[in-house]
């Protein structure tokens, strides 16, 4: 069986571009909001874990004292670093490292993000609990990610959907099992946002390189999708225009 670290290191070392350029990571009003929810001070020591292009570490650096941004490929921390001297933006550290292990001391950070990224991790809990070790008592995460319908063949359906288009996605999580996963480690949520974005399914599939027999297979399986997948993914359109909604969820948690 494929080591699934292995896979999305090869997956992203062969994308990293595509995620810098990304209008679905660079922007928009899910990033203004992770951010708002950070609370960020200007004497806090920050981390940012799946850095990817390094939108999110590159929105929070200026409001902090300093900045981690740590990713488990190579290619994309060498991306991050580009887009952040592009922008300007100086001062972060470029870690090479794994969620679930966190190469960094107990009560190290006051503030963790982690954007669009956990559904590519195998084991969620220990990358949350990882999280809520580094954080100094009183100190924020705030983690962004996809959401799946509460009703279980429906949410196997969109993991699949989505699993067939990047290997390396392992499972997004509902909105009500993200914020248990947050609870679970200790950490006590008090925002809550979500958010709903229409992609295009030929861009969504260009960013990792679909064959045109996944995209022909990815339409068929919108089309036969039962109705709670179809209330879920809102799919409009067809050929160039077909398009489906992605939905996601931003909590902000404090460790107590
Ligand atoms: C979609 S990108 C993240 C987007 C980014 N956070 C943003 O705000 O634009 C997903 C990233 O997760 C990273 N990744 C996957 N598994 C990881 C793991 N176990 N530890 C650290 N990074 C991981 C990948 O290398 C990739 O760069």
């Amino acid at each position: 069986m494929t080591d699934p670290k292995a896979l999305s290191r090869e997956r992203f070392a062969e994308h990293a571009d595509e995620y810098v350029r990304s209008v679905a990571h660079a922007a928009g009003a899910d990033l203004e909001k992770l951010v708002e929810l950070t609370r960020a001070q200007p004497q806090w020591v920050a981390l940012d874990v799946a850095t990817g292009g390094g939108h999110t570490a590159i929105a929070v650096a200026p409001l902090v004292a300093g900045m981690v941004a740590l990713d488990l490929t190579p290619e994309m921390l060498d991306a991050a670093r580009g887009l952040a001297a592009e922008r300007g933006v100086a001062g972060i550290e470029f870690v090479l490292g794994d969620a679930e292990a966190l190469p960094f001391p107990d009560a190290s950070f006051d503030l963790v993000t982690c954007r669009i990224a956990a559904h590519h991790f195998p084991n969620v809990q220990r990358f949350v609990d990882e999280v809520a070790r580094v954080l100094r008592p009183g100190g924020r995460f705030v983690l962004q990610d996809q959401c799946v319908p509460e009703n279980a063949a429906s949410a196997t359906f969109v993991n699949m959907f989505e699993r067939l288009r990047d290997p390396s996605h392992n499972r997004a999580l509902s909105a009500e099992a993200w914020i248990e996963v947050v609870g679970r480690a200790g950490l006590g949520v008090d925002e809550v946002a979500r958010f709903e974005k229409r992609m295009v399914l030929e861009e969504w599939t260009r960013m990792q390189s679909c064959t045109p027999e996944t995209v022909a297979s990815l339409r068929e399986l919108l089309a036969e999708a039962s109705d709670g997948v179809l209330a879920w993914m809102s799919p409009e359109g067809s050929g160039a225009d077909q398009s489906f909604v992605i939905r996601q969820v931003v909590i902000g948690a404090e460790k107590r």
